[in-house]
């Protein structure tokens, strides 16, 4: 946590969810009205197909709802691809950017990060950007080298702060059941406050950093006390409603 700075738990449906699934995100928006999530802001980002039946059952703002990626350009000749201004339009406040399974998935360079961050902001989206090294780079002692390049060179040199989320991942623990250790995160998120002041000067202190991999109902309540752990980004733990919110409740009493 950080001291002034909202929570946010974030959850990333990745490539799940069919209508059948809306079900849970009308439980999610139930639980954030009844203050399940204390002060801490929820969002859930479903699969593009989702997004605006989604964003109808939370027309009043309990949860955001945000989108998995954008393209750097704003329209034209990109067979597949979805604009920022199209999450907007669809009812999205914030798009992922630079998801790991991205940058490994599709060859995601930071520069193209770094080009669909601004994409987001400019279409009045906040980016939630996404750094973390590989099992391979943290064995090598690389981690806080390989993730002070992706922040200097994925984030967007001039931003509002507040329209900037940044998400740390380490790869190896998206989806595996397996977690840094507290020492190792609360190291990684220094280092990253520590650039973004470098980056935005004062500004940089609000900014939010959220841990992702593996993140559960076990071990919430440990990883979400850390300093400098400013929420989650959730993926398998955030298609079930329960569990997502017995994520966010550890908020409940804060
Ligand atoms: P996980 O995924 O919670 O299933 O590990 C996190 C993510 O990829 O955002």
């Amino acid at each position: 946590m950080t001291p002034g700075v909202r929570p946010l738990v974030a959850g990333n449906w990745k490539m799940n969810g069919l209508k059948a699934s809306l079900g849970e995100i009308a439980a999610m928006g139930e639980a954030a009205r009844a203050g399940g999530a204390g002060a801490a802001e929820l969002a859930v980002c479903p699969p593009a197909t989702l997004i605006s039946q989604a964003a109808a059952l939370l027309a009043d703002g309990a949860l955001a709802v945000g989108g998995q990626d954008c393209h750097p350009k704003g329209s034209g000749p990109h067979t597949g691809e979805i604009a920022a201004a199209m999450l907007k339009d669809a009812g999205a406040s914030y798009v992922i950017v630079g998801h790991s399974e991205r940058r490994a998935d599709h060859g995601e360079s930071d520069a193209l990060v770094r080009a669909k961050a601004e994409a987001a902001l400019a279409a009045g989206l906040t980016a939630i950007v996404c750094v973390g090294e590989t099992r391979a780079e943290r064995e090598a002692g690389r981690a806080l080298a390989v993730v002070s390049g992706q922040i200097r060179g994925s984030l967007p040199p001039v931003a509002e702060p507040s329209r900037i989320v940044v998400a740390y991942e380490p790869v190896w623990a998206i989806g595996t059941g397996l977690t840094p250790t507290a020492a190792d995160i609360a190291e990684m998120h220094a280092a990253i406050r520590a650039w973004l002041g470098e980056i935005y000067g004062p500004g940089g202190a609000t900014i939010r950093i959220l841990y992702g991999g593996s993140v559960k109902p076990a071990n919430a309540a440990e990883l979400l006390s850390l300093a400098n752990v400013d929420g989650a980004l959730v993926g398998g733990a955030s298609l079930k409603a329960a569990d997502f919110l017995a994520i966010a409740g550890v908020y409940r009493n804060t």
